[in-house]
C-alpha cells in the first residue's frame, strides 16, 4: 500500500490525539492533500518514527550497516558498547519512569508509542500478551514499545521479590495504558519451579476475563524482544490456521528425573526431596518443550477450565522446571484447540515452531557442521544462553521466530536499539 493512501486511512485516528503536535500533522496533511508526493507526507510521520535526532546516545551507530552485517562496523559498534562512558550513557534509573510517567499523553508522545492500530488487519486481530518480569526495567519500557498495539491486551507480572523502585517504575509505565494491566495475583518465582508456571497462568487467567476478543496468546519476559511487526505476527498466527506453536518432543530420557522425582521449594531455591512421584494422571505422555508459546484462545480456555488439564498441574507443582514440559504436554492432548497428535511424526523443535529464538552455547557452530544448530553467539552467554550482540541481528531477522530470547540493555543496548529502529521502519512503511 502507498505510504499516500495509508495516511489518507490513518487520519481519522489521528483527529482522536490531542495536542499540538497533531494540530501541525493536520495541516500538513492539508497543505498536501492536493499533491501526491508532497514531502510533508513524511513529516507526518516523523513524529512516530524513531529518527537519530532522537537524541538517544545509541544514535552514533549505523544500523543499516549493522543489520547488513559490516565486519567494519560491527567490530566500531562492539568497542564502543565496551566504553564505561556509553554503558554509563545508556543507563536509565527507574526512578526516571515514575517521573516521566506523570504525565502519560507526553509520555507516550515522547516515546512514540503507537496510540492507534496501524491496519484493519491488525484492529480485527488483537493479541494477549503475559509479560514476566523482575528486573531491568529499560528492557521492559522497551520491549512493551516494540510490541504496544492499542488493540492488543497486555497482563505485566512483576516477580514478589523485585525492588520496590522496578515494581513502582513498571506499575507507574502501565498506568499509562487502559489496555496493559498488572497482574491480579503476584506469586514469588522461583528459578526452575512451580511458581514460574504460576505467574503465567495468573495471567492467562487475567487476560481470558480481561477481553472476550483476542485470537492468541503469547508469553514473554522482560529480555524477550521481536523479531517481527505486529502486522507480521498477525499474519504469521492466522497462517497458523487455528494452531499453536511451540517446542514439543519426546521427552529424553535424560531430563526424566525432572518428572519422576518430588521437589520442594526451600529458602527460595528448588530441592529434590528425594521421594518419587506417581505417573502422570491419566498415563499422559509427558513431552519435553519450553516455557515459551504462542497459542489459541481455545487453548488458554482449556488450560484454565479443563479437568484434565487441572490434573496435570496439580500434579505438576512439585517437578523439575515444569514450564519446560508443561505446555509441551498440553500441545499433545486430543480436544485441546489447536494442538497436535501425540505421535513423535509431529513434534515439533524450538527452531521449527515460531515462539521463541533461543541460541543455546552447545548447539552453536559455524554453517556446514552436522551438530550446528545456529551461528556461535556474537554477544555474551548468560546460563548457556547467548545475550545477543549486534553481531547478531542480520542473522536473526531473516528467522521465522516471533521472539527472540535474550536481550540486555546492560550488556548490548545497540541490538535493541537498531531492531527498534528496522521494525518501526517496516510498520510504517509496509
Ligand atoms: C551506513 O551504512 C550504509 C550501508 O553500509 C551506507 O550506505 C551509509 O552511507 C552509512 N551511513 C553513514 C552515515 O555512514
Ligand atoms: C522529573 O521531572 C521534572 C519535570 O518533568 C524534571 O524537571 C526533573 O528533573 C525530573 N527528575 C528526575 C529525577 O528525573
Ligand atoms: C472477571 O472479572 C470480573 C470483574 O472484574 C470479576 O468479577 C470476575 O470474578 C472475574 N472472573 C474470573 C474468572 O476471574
Amino acid at each position: 500500500m502507498s505510504l499516500t493512501r495509508k495516511l489518507r486511512r490513518l487520519q481519522p485516528h489521528l483527529l482522536r490525539v490531542t495536542g499540538i503536535l497533531v494540530s501541525l500533522c493536520m495541516l500538513s496533511l492539508l497543505i498536501a492533500s492536493s499533491v501526491d508526493w508532497d514531502p510533508a507526507y513524511r513529516f507526518t510521520y516523523s513524529w512516530l518514527e524513531y529518527t537519530d535526532a532522537d537524541g538517544s546516545p545509541e544514535a552514533v551507530c549505523n544500523c543499516s550497516a549493522i543489520l547488513q552485517g559490516d565486519d567494519q562496523v560491527l567490530e566500531h559498534t562492539k568497542l564502543l558498547t565496551f566504553t564505561k562512558d556509553f554503558k554509563k550513557r545508556v543507563q536509565i534509573p527507574d526512578e526516571y519512569y515514575i517521573n516521566a510517567t506523570q504525565d502519560c499523553r507526553k509520555f507516550k508522545l515522547s516515546r512514540k508509542y503507537i496510540t492507534f492500530p496501524l491496519s484493519e488487519e491488525e484492529d480485527n486481530f488483537p493479541l494477549a500478551y503475559s509479560m514476566v518480569v523482575h528486573h531491568k526495567v529499560q528492557n521492559f519500557e522497551r520491549l512493551l514499545r516494540a510490541i504496544y498495539a492499542p488493540q492488543n491486551v497486555y497482563c505485566v507480572h512483576v516477580d514478589k521479590k523485585a525492588k520496590d523502585s522496578v515494581f513502582a517504575a513498571i506499575m507507574a509505565i502501565t498506568s499509562c495504558f487502559p489496555n496493559v494491566f498488572m497482574v491480579s495475583r503476584p506469586v514469588d518465582v522461583v528459578y526452575a519451579a512451580w511458581p514460574r508456571v504460576q505467574a503465567d497462568l495468573n495471567c492467562m487467567a487475567d487476560l481470558y476475563n480481561a477481553s472476550t476478543t483476542w485470537k492468541y496468546f503469547i508469553n514473554l519476559c522482560g529480555q524477550d524482544f521481536p523479531l517481527k511487526t505486529n502486522l507480521e505476527i498477525v499474519r504469521s498466527l492466522r497462517s497458523l490456521n487455528g494452531k499453536n506453536s511451540m517446542e514439543s518432543e519426546q521427552m529424553p530420557s535424560g531430563k526424566k528425573w525432572r518428572v519422576e522425582r518430588a521437589q520442594r521449594i526451600v529458602d527460595g531455591q528448588i530441592q529434590d526431596t528425594g521421594q518419587t512421584k506417581s505417573p502422570a494422571p491419566f498415563n499422559l505422555p509427558i513431552m519435553s518443550g519450553n516455557a515459551y508459546i504462542v497459542v489459541n484462545r481455545g487453548y488458554v480456555r482449556s488450560v484454565l477450565e479443563d479437568s484434565q488439564i487441572l490434573a496435570l498441574i496439580e500434579w505438576a507443582k512439585d517437578t523439575y522446571s515444569p514450564d519446560e514440559f508443561l505446555w509441551a504436554t498440553i500441545q499433545r492432548m486430543p480436544h485441546v484447540p489447536g494442538s497436535l497428535w501425540p505421535s513423535a511424526k509431529y513434534d515439533q523443535t524450538d527452531m521449527t515452531a515460531i515462539a521463541r529464538l533461543v541460541k543455546w552455547a552447545w548447539h552453536e557452530g559455524s554453517e556446514g557442521l552436522l551438530e550446528a544448530v545456529y551461528p556461535v553467539c556474537h554477544g555474551n552467554h548468560v546460563r548457556s544462553i547467548c545475550v545477543y550482540g549486534v553481531g547478531d541481528l542480520q542473522w536473526m531477522i531473516g528467522q521465522h521466530h516471533l521472539f527472540a530470547n535474550k536481550f540486555d540493555t546492560d550488556m548490548d543496548p545497540i541490538a535493541i536499539y537498531c531492531l527498534e529502529k528496522y521494525l518501526r521502519h517496516k510498520a510504517l512503511s509496509s
